[in-house]
């Protein structure tokens, strides 16, 4: 069932996709095997671009600069990055390739791209800020993208709180920040996979980035040539609770979760989790329509159903 999930979630991306009357060249990075990369791929064939996925690792300075030149992209997108397995805790102990990946090679794509003026759109992730005394939960106040981020407690967000403070150096970049990302297939890296196979979960409201309403946006970002922190999720903000009681409803009525506290989860992980709200009021500016979560996630549900149904 998982499969075709995949293949219809990809198709309702892509036919949500606008009608560009331009077409770029892109080069992607992650897509090869990165779950978000391929997607992003589908989606800018479908919207009629041309994509090339690229070969070179981000950190191999002469192949990005050969692979540049010869693919000679309108736009590089990013989706490239080590995000760990089976999940971030891997980080911990392989800081090395965390830090070669997230940052040396990102950088050096950043660096490369900027000597030969090619506009980058990376995927970072907004997991670099914790609530607090400024930014309670519930408190609707979400954390912009001008604020140094807060969250130490993994090496993975680190590497990635530390790029995100340097995108102001390079004005051919836009980082979007991901986070939670939901899908409308069972996939295993998407959110909602993750939290129904969890054995207990804590419930906390977050920003997540649901991707079938975000992804289609990177071409038109292309276009207007964004560059900066861009905090990529949905407005407002949803709760696992919230999530797990719509999967229950929708897809699995004999679904049942047991929640635990954040204190009884960090004595099952090596690294602590983020938790926040991040404030959307830039990309609204940018994209006035992008959904409210909690609307947005009911129409994922509903995809989600139809396609079971279909299977
Ligand atoms: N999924 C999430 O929950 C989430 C949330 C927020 C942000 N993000 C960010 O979004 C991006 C994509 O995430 P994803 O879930 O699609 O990750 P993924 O499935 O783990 O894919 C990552 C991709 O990056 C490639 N890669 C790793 N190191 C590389 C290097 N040094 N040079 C070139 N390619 C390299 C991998 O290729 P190989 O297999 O060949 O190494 C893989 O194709 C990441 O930067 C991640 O941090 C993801």
């Amino acid at each position: 069932m998982f499969q075709q999930l995949k293949v219809l979630a990809i198709l309702c991306i892509l036919s949500c996709s606008s009608n560009y009357t331009y077409s770029k060249t892109f080069l992607v990075f992650g897509a090869k095997t990165g779950w978000i990369g391929q997607q992003i791929q589908h989606m800018l064939i479908k919207q009629g671009h041309k994509v090339l996925v690229a070969h070179s690792r981000l950190e191999n300075r002469n192949d990005v600069i050969a692979e540049l030149d010869q693919v000679k992209p309108d736009c590089i997108i990013n989706a490239a990055g080590v995000t760990g397995r089976p999940n971030v805790d891997w980080c911990e102990d392989h800081k090395q390739e965390t830090l070669r990946a997230n940052m040396i090679g990102t950088l050096n794509l950043w660096d490369c791209a900027f000597n030969k003026n090619i506009h980058v759109i990376n995927l970072g992730t907004g997991c670099v800020y914790e609530y607090d005394q400024q930014h309670p939960i519930n408190s609707g106040i979400g954390f912009t993208e001008e604020e140094a981020p807060n969250f130490k407690g993994s090496f993975y967000s680190y590497t990635k709180g530390m790029i995100d403070r340097l995108v102001v150096n390079y004005p051919n970049v836009l980082n979007l920040r991901i986070r939670m990302p939901l899908a409308d297939d069972l996939h295993p890296r998407n959110f909602i996979t993750k939290i129904i196979n969890y054995k207990k979960v804590v419930n906390i409201p977050n920003s997540m980035t649901i991707l079938y309403d975000l992804l289609p946006l990177i071409p038109e970002m292309a276009e207007r040539r964004l560059t900066g922190n861009l905090n990529f999720t949905n407005p407002g903000v949803i709760s696992h609770n919230e999530i797990l009681q719509l999967y229950k409803e929708y897809i699995d009525p004999q679904f049942t979760w047991v929640n635990f506290t954040l204190e009884e989860q960090a004595q099952i992980l090596k690294a602590g989790r983020s938790n926040n709200e991040l404030d959307t009021t830039r990309l609204l500016a940018e994209f006035p329509h992008v959904p409210h979560i909690k609307h947005s996630i009911i129409k994922l549900f509903e995809r989600m159903k139809q396609q079971v149904k279909i299977n």
